[in-house]
């Protein structure tokens, strides 16, 4: 079985949330083709892991290639916010969670659903196609200058008003590959020519729209932290600036010890490493993909009453 996707920060991840005691689980909400899960399961013979994604696709293949662990692994198909919230009977709070967000080079590469710009695929978007608007039915509903601020808010896109317009233009786009060209059209020559293709803001946007991305992060959050184990560390993989600014803000707040935590002397949490984890120059060199990465990582303290 061929897989695509190279999981980010293996050590780091290994290191800062691999089980510390025996008969540990860990649920890894973001499962993709398994590729952490994986390196977990063959490192830690006694750990169990729940693997979730809301792409029963992609979730196939990371069955297949977690099949040999038995019964250490097991699934659920969905989002991770509602397993957290509503999670499937006597399952047990978790020792570690990990979230690693975003999309998979799976669904870049071997989607088929228009996550590309490089592709010519139905621009759909969606990572549970059964559900909500694909990208084609959102470019329909949204007036011009809602789909400029979309674009604007999910990804700086500096030209989204002209790149809305040019869109708007053009009436019901159905492939990935015409939205390209038509983002390429809009932007000035100069931009065209930058070192990024200049459609890579437009279908990052795009996704975060259609997938919730941003709305959904606060509440997967939330939910994560109340289904951790008081003394159990939860760790969150982001790919850009918006995202890491959510995770950052929730950790920074959950860690203070304020009045309004008042069962926990010390705050909710405490966090590992105060800037976060990057990849190392090597990692960046053998997968491009990593180099926006950042994990941070917390450790929920155990609840002490204030005196
Ligand atoms: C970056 S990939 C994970 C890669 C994985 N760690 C690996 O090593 O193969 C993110 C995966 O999580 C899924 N996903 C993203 N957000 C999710 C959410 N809130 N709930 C469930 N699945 C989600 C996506 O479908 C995708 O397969």
């Amino acid at each position: 079985m061929d897989f695509v996707h190279t999981p980010v920060l293996p050590e780091e991840t290994i290191q800062l949330l691999g089980p510390r005691r025996n008969g540990e689980c860990m649920v890894d909400a973001t499962l993709g083709e398994g590729g952490h899960s994986f390196a977990f399961l063959s490192r830690f013979p006694d750990l169990k892991i729940i693997g979730i994604d809301a792409d029963r696709e992609i979730q196939n293949i990371a069955r297949e290639r977690l099949k040999p662990f038995g019964d250490r692994i097991s699934f659920y198909t969905g989002w991770s916010q509602d397993f957290f919230s509503k999670p499937p009977p006597e399952t047990a709070p978790a020792d570690t969670i990990l979230i690693d967000l975003g999309i998979s080079q799976y669904h870049y590469q071997k989607g088929r659903r228009g996550f590309s710009f490089t592709q010519d695929e139905p621009l759909d978007m969606r990572l549970n196609p059964e559900a909500g608007p694909s990208a084609a039915d959102l470019l329909d509903r949204l007036s011009e200058r809602e789909l400029a601020d979309l674009i604007y808010a999910n990804s700086d896109e500096g030209y989204s008003r002209r790149i809305a317009r040019r869109i708007k233009a053009q009436g019901r786009i159905r492939s990935s590959a015409v939205l390209a060209d038509l983002v390429f059209q809009a932007v000035p020559p100069a931009y065209r020519r930058g070192p990024r293709h200049p459609a890579t803001k437009t279908f990052l946007a795009l996704r975060i729209a259609v997938n919730r991305e941003l709305e959904g992060l606060p509440s997967l959050l939330e939910r994560a932290l109340a289904f951790l184990k008081p003394g159990g560390r939860m760790g969150v993989i982001t790919f850009h600036s918006l995202e890491d600014r959510i995770v950052k803000n929730f950790f920074r707040e959950q860690g203070k010890n304020t009045p309004d935590a008042p069962i926990y002397k010390e705050g909710i949490v405490n966090l590992l490493g105060r800037k976060g984890f990057a990849p190392g120059i090597e990692e960046v060199r053998n997968n491009p993909s990593s180099r926006s990465a950042r994990l941070r990582v917390v450790e929920k303290n155990v609840r002490k009453e204030r005196q």
